[in-house]
């Protein structure tokens, strides 16, 4: 009997030595000391003994037990530590890969160069209209005097829904549309998308415009110039000028086109403003009388002047963006660099 526990006490040493797993080495647990292991037959082994014998082998078969335990529970202990350490030895982080991390959305360049602008006419009194994308050919061409005979149709090419309905071409509708509805004085700017079939690196079929109004009493293309002025240097810098050259609308008279210094250079001559020192921004004019009549406004007693220009060509200026088409294919790389909450 001493001889068989000694047998088996140095063979289940041997074979937990041996162990290279947690699974293993609990085979090795249920073969010697599980309920039909070797070891725990001679435990009940010890019932057939003498009563002499009993106490003696009782006692060897205890502390073999114990001790046996005590090994097990070692070399658990040491396997899980290694499979710990195996793990971190194979999985090892891989600081480059870039973490999963929440993104937050931003406003787009076009809203954000919209708000900015809005919020200098505010300041300056204005306040903000807004009208229907899809327009009647009355409101688009019509009240502006633009008959449907004009050759001015052919300076806005035209998306029509229906006879008379069409995706406004520009935001002077919104003009005639507030003129129509309420009485002198007028301060107003409605900005909003506006649609054309162009397509190229300076035209989008559907981009945004600023219109902006002011009827009231012996008003001047004085005011008009002050007021772009001030708009132009809180926006570009208080260096920029504004320029007029003579043009022609059929909704103001006279029309002008309007000119800043150029933001790039300051007015030297670059690639951008192609030597000029200038570039063209946008149309304006004193508010045509007939516009005024229709929309049932006497003209003997008020004038207007009016403006309107595209929100993507200032932010092209403002930003060096060569392309008008970056702005609406999504790269977020590209919409991410005006996100000032990210800096
Ligand atoms: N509606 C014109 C366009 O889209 C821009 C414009 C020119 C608006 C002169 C005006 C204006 O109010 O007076 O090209």
């Amino acid at each position: 009997m001493k001889e068989r526990i000694e047998q088996l006490r140095q063979e289940f040493f041997e074979e937990v030595k041996n162990c290279l797993s947690l699974d293993e080495l609990n085979n090795v647990k249920v073969k010697y000391l599980g309920k039909s292991g070797q070891f725990t037959a001679l435990l009940k082994g010890l019932k057939d003994l003498s009563p002499e014998d009993k106490p003696v082998f009782g006692a060897l078969l205890n502390k073999a037990k114990v001790e046996m335990e005590t090994v097990l529970e070692n070399a658990k202990a040491e396997l899980q530590s290694k499979s710990i350490s195996d793990k971190l030895a194979n999985e090892s982080i891989d600081i480059t890969i870039s973490k999963n991390e929440q993104r937050v959305g931003t406003l787009h360049p076009i809203q954000l160069m919209q708000n900015q602008i809005i919020e200098i006419f505010e300041g300056l009194g204005f306040s903000v209209k807004e009208g229907p994308e899809a327009e009647t050919d009355y409101f688009n061409f019509q009240a502006l005097n633009i008959p449907s005979d004009h050759p001015a149709r052919d300076m806005q090419d035209t998306f029509f829904l229906g006879k008379e309905i069409l995706l406004r071409t520009h935001t002077s509708p919104n003009q005639a549309r507030v003129m129509s509805a309420e009485k002198p004085p007028l301060k107003i700017v409605c900005p909003g998308k506006v649609y054309r079939p162009d397509s190229d690196a300076s035209h989008s079929p559907m981009f945004h415009q600023i219109e902006g109004l002011v009827v009231d009493k012996h008003l001047t293309l004085c005011d008009l110039k002050g007021t772009l002025e001030t708009v132009a240097k809180k926006l570009f810098g208080g260096e920029t000028k504004v320029r007029f050259r003579p043009s022609y609308f059929p909704f103001t008279e006279p029309s002008v086109e309007v000119d800043l210094t150029c933001s790039a250079c300051g007015g030297k001559g670059c690639s951008l403003c192609k030597g000029t020192g200038w570039i063209e921004v946008l149309g304006a004019g004193m508010v045509h009388p007939f516009v005024l009549e229709n929309c049932g406004i006497d003209s003997k007693e008020y004038n207007g002047y009016a403006f309107g220009f595209g929100l993507e060509r200032f932010a092209m200026i403002k930003y060096g963006i060569p392309d008008i088409r970056l702005f609406f294919e999504n790269d977020v790389n590209f919409l991410k660099q005006f996100d000032k909450t990210e800096d």
